[in-house]
């Protein structure tokens, strides 16, 4: 099969795999890596900023010293405050004047940052569940759809991966593959069904290159698929984590407040912010100290048996791409 797919020629890189974003996870060396080997690194902004300290546009230069080849950058960009959504706009305008040409954007509306990243030639990739959501991100004008399964790390969507790419191929876009691909097998098999690419998350944890802690890689190749819970108590809606006692203790579903203030268009957006600072506070303590164990995680981990460098696993599936039929 060949490496050449819509995906590769949007994002001008050479395999046609992204190292998708990841709040806490996307440090600067991991998306460089990914990069440098030939897929894309996405930088998470809320990330480099919150969690690693490091202003946004420091952050994009410090890539660039490791590496010259294409990066992307993911924009959350759900309403979820005036002053958020600003940030986000600068965040963008700051990534397409550092020569960012390619956007994974997440919930909302994307035609803002297509409108900006087109200006500049670039395009943008909108992750969605279902159909829905493509149809929005269609109208907004982006260039192509980041397919959420239900095998994903992150927020998962309800569908399997065959039944996403039958109900999005419709609406004319790449659709690349997010959820569930931990190995070269699961790479071949996404391209060989009809995906432009595979978007993975958990994988590119358990490297040298990632910084979460080394007990958070350990459990990730210690855990199959079936122990992989979704949780709402970490963000207000279901999260994949690892099925640790520590997930146990706080439990899967928000309790009763927390669904009537959930129901409440006023009062959603709020909850949901801060359960994610709340949470974001206890991984990044765990970072530190590895007791956290809100580890979150996909059913992906099933391929995942060794931390490598994130350059190998780009060459390795690249290889293996190209050698099936
Ligand atoms: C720890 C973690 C954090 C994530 N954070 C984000 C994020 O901030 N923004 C986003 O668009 N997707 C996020 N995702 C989703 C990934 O970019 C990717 O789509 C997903 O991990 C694919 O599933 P996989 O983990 O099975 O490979 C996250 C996933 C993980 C595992």
């Amino acid at each position: 099969m060949t490496l050449e797919t819509p995906l590769t020629k949007h994002a001008g890189i050479e395999v046609p795999l992204i190292c998708g974003a990841m709040y806490p996870c996307s440090n600067v060396e991991l998306v460089a890596a990914a990069s440098d080997a030939g897929a894309i690194g996405i930088v998470q902004p809320v990330t480099l900023t919150f969690v690693h300290g490091i202003e946004f546009r420091d952050g994009l230069r410090r890539i660039r010293g490791l590496t010259k080849k294409p990066i992307g950058m993911n924009a959350l960009i759900e309403k979820s405050s005036a002053r958020y959504l600003d940030r986000m706009k600068r965040w963008v305008d700051e990534a397409l004047e550092e020569g960012v040409r390619f956007f994974v954007t997440s919930l909302g509306d994307p035609r803002w940052v297509a409108e900006k990243a087109h200006a500049a030639g670039g395009f943008v990739y909108h992750d969605v569940t279902e159909a829905k959501w493509a149809k929005k991100a269609l109208d907004g004008g982006v260039d192509g759809l980041v397919a959420v399964n239900a095998r994903a790390g992150g927020h998962a969507g309800p569908r399997d991966p065959r039944a996403l790419l039958d109900e999005l191929l419709p609406f004319g876009l790449p659709v690349v593959c997010a959820g569930g691909v931990g190995d070269a097998t699961g790479f071949v098999d996404a391209l060989r069904m009809g995906y432009a690419g595979v978007q993975c998350g958990t994988r590119f944890i358990a490297t040298r290159e990632c910084d979460a802690s080394e007990a958070y890689k350990a459990a990730i190749l210690a855990t199959d698929a079936s122990g992989i819970v979704l949780t709402e108590r970490l963000t207000g809606v279901p999260l994949a984590v690892i099925d640790t006692p520590a997930v146990r203790r706080m439990g899967l579903h928000a309790n009763a407040l927390e669904r009537w203030l959930l129901k409440n268009p006023r009062t959603k957006h709020a909850l949901r912010m801060l359960l994610t600072v709340r949470s974001a506070w206890s991984l990044r303590r765990g970072a530190r100290v590895d007791r956290s164990q809100l580890w979150q995680a996909g059913k992906s981990v099933a391929g995942i048996h060794s931390i490598e460098p994130a350059g190998a696993i780009v060459r390795r599936w690249a290889s293996a791409l190209v050698a099936a039929d």
